[in-house]
């Protein structure tokens, strides 16, 4: 599902991504943990081509996002990067809208979506999340675990392959990382794929098939840490 070769990335003189290897499968579950400042957010924003990389290729499904380096086409880019969906570590909801509003948004803009389906897809989304008393709260009215859900299901709503989460548990309280383990697992098991950075040992050795280690911009091979389960 995702083949990164020897990605590069550096920030003026500051070179933070120093040839990363990584490839997440059909289903799989990869996590990366390693100290702060070590690139973990970087590759994951150089994934999602909210970033771009100086070299090195980037493979989501059978499409380039990057090769070798070279950004193709805008057509290119944006089909590569449609299959994947982010969870930001503070959710980024927009807070103006309601819960069922932030999930139409990008499915109406992106994917031509028209009203009546988005809502549809949305619904079914929100009461898989167990959030269908909920479509008409604001973000403000939420708790962290149900911004999170709300924050999950948007990604979800624009159908990725591949699913991206930036410290999915920094914002919840510990008794929550269970259930969003749980969530994760079960839409692994569907065969997305899942890509997660956390600092927590805890929810990493819960949630993830594999375990990677970044750090100083090196990631160390997965093969190294398998979890058995
Ligand atoms: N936009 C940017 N401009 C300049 N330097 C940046 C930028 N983004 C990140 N960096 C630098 O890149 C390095 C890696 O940052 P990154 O956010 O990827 O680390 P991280 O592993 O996610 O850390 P944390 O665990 O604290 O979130 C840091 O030295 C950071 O200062
Ligand atoms: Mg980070």
């Amino acid at each position: 599902m995702l083949k990164i070769k020897n990605l590069r990335k550096s920030f003026g003189k500051n070179e933070v991504l120093k040839g990363v290897n990584l490839e997440v499968k059909n289903g799989e579950i990869a996590v990366i943990v390693g100290p702060s400042g070590g690139g973990k957010t970087t590759l994951l924003r150089c994934i999602n081509g909210l970033e771009l990389c100086d070299n090195g290729s980037i493979e989501i499904g059978n499409k380039y996002l990057c090769e070798n380096g070279n950004y193709k086409s805008k057509e290119e880019f944006n089909e590569a990067r449609r299959d994947i969906g982010l969870v930001f570590q503070n959710f980024n909801l927009f807070p103006h809208m309601s819960v069922l509003e932030n999930l139409i948004e990008a499915p109406k803009r992106v994917l031509k979506k028209s009203d009546e389906e988005a809502k549809k897809k949305a619904e079914e989304i929100l009461s898989f999340l167990g959030l269908g008393d909920k479509l008409e709260s604001y973000p403000h009215e939420l708790s962290g675990g149900q911004k999170q859900r709300v924050a999950i299901g948007r990604a979800l709503a624009l159908n990725p392959k591949l699913m991206c989460f930036d410290e999915p548990t920094s914002a919840l309280d510990p008794g929550l990382t269970g259930e969003v383990a749980n969530l994760i697992r079960s839409l692994a098991k569907d065969g997305m794929s899942m890509l997660i950075i956390t600092h927590d040992m805890d929810f990493a050795t819960k949630v993830a098939d594999k375990i990677y280690s970044m750090n100083n911009g090196t990631l160390l091979d997965g093969n190294f840490y398998t979890v058995s389960k």
